[in-house]
């Protein structure tokens, strides 16, 4: 039975790791920028020397093909099986969040051409550009693209924190493809990826059968109030811009516990002004992440928020902005798919429990699109999104091997 090479996936997983490395054993390596033009230049040399086709698209999402037959054509008729995610990562993030996908789908490729393997379809790795949705929001921005979410122009016009635009950066890294960034046949899509959370931790399992995707809804919420000074304006008279954000802060904290049902909030990003020890603030920004296994659910507590917003904002006399950022629906995974990533586990006697993701992926928007399933391995404490992001490489073997033949199983013999 045909495995991945242990011993070359750990190589070329340190390799990317010391890329846009942080002194504490993470990673900075935003999307579009200097560390994503040198991880996704070494990408494509690394798939060109797996014999792989590559392409890259009008938003910069970067797909390498290998033939069905080795050495043979690479514009098979087929729709080809895709493994894939993300190189980009949050701000001292950790070395496995999205990466760890990329390099197990290259193993995988290199582990067929080893074997000399031929597949009834080809098969193709994806990298999707700005997954994190740290630079630029939302998240998941390349596929979201793709699957026809948002549009080519939209995303061309995000803007980071000092108001430059995604498509410039795209251009200026060398990443701005020609091919068309549409949905187009698949056989599949499989995603690796850590699990970054407890739970096959806490159970002892090396590899999670991925069922979905809990619902995801972003939003910037800004508070413009009355910059003036700390000392002379008396209390009644002022209309403190952070004061309304703090009571919105405590909200996106009470509103899920209120609700429960494995519902999570998160208040990610604060921006005050002018953000100095002497002054009321005048304006204030930040950003609510709310997530729930339920539509339902979801729904109720982004009106909820949006309440909260403007009492609090009554409350101060300060004028409030609620903006939408991102809202993707629960996601179930084709029980096809999920079958295949299951019978691949029960083939190589990999113990694995069926779970939902509480992170964005994306699968998310492949799901849309195209018959998609997951593989998840477990996270070392549950920790990711921060330095200490780790999984045992005996775990993440096991789950390359599962990736690897459920991806044959989908590609279907020559
Ligand atoms: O937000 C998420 O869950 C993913 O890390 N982009
Ligand atoms: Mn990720
Ligand atoms: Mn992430």
């Amino acid at each position: 039975m045909i495995r991945i090479d242990r011993a070359r996936l750990e190589e070329t997983f340190r390799e990317q790791a010391r890329i846009g490395a942080t002194t504490g054993g993470g990673l900075t390596r935003l999307a579009l920028s200097d560390e994503d033009r040198i991880i996704r230049d070494r990408m494509v040399a690394w798939l060109e020397a797996a014999g792989c086709a590559v392409r890259v698209d009008r938003m910069g999402n970067i797909f390498g093909r290998r033939p069905a037959s080795p050495g043979g054509p690479t514009d098979d008729e087929l729709p080809p099986v895709v493994m894939g995610s993300h190189v980009d990562s949050v701000p001292t993030g950790g070395r496995f969040d999205g990466v760890l996908g990329v390099v197990c789908a290259l193993e995988a490729i290199r582990a067929l051409n080893a074997a000399k393997t031929r597949t009834r379809h080809p098969i193709e790795l994806a990298i999707f550009t700005n997954e994190e949705g740290a630079r630029f929001q939302p998240a998941m921005l390349g596929s979201a693209v793709m699957a026809g979410k948002v549009s080519l122009e939209d995303a061309y016009n995000k803007r980071d924190r000092h108001g430059i635009r995604l498509v410039d950066e795209l251009e200026r890294i060398g990443y701005l493809g020609a091919e068309p960034c549409i949905p187009r046949p698949m056989r599949a899509y499989l995603e690796l990826h850590i699990e970054q959370g407890p739970f096959l931790e806490e159970a002892g399992l090396p590899v999670g059968v991925v069922e979905g995707i809990v619902a995801i809804a972003w939003a910037r919420v800004t508070f413009h109030g009355e910059q003036d000074h700390a000392g002379p304006t008396p209390m009644p008279a002022r209309h403190d811009a952070l004061v309304a954000a703090a009571d919105v802060v405590k909200a996106v904290r009470r509103i899920p516990l209120e609700i429960g049902r494995d519902m999570v909030g998160t208040v990610g990003w604060l921006d005050v002004h002018p953000n100095i020890v002497n002054a009321i603030p005048g304006k204030a920004v930040l950003t609510s992440d709310l997530r729930a296994p339920s539509d339902t659910d979801l729904d109720r507590a982004v009106e909820r928020l949006e309440a909260a917003a403007r009492d609090a904002a009554a409350a101060e006399g300060v004028r409030p902005e609620y903006e939408p950022l991102m809202r993707v629906p629960l996601t179930r995974f084709d029980t096809d798919v999920v079958g295949a990533v299951e019978a691949a586990a029960t083939t190589l006697g990999v113990r694995y429990r069926r779970m939902l993701s509480g992170a964005g992926h994306d699968a998310q928007h492949m799901a849309a699109i195209c018959p998609t399933g997951m593989v998840f391995v477990p996270s070392i404490r549950g920790k990711s999104h921060c330095e200490e992001e780790n999984t045992h490489f005996d775990d993440i073997e096991h789950g390359a091997n599962v990736l690897l033949h459920a991806a044959l199983t989908l590609a279907g013999p020559a």
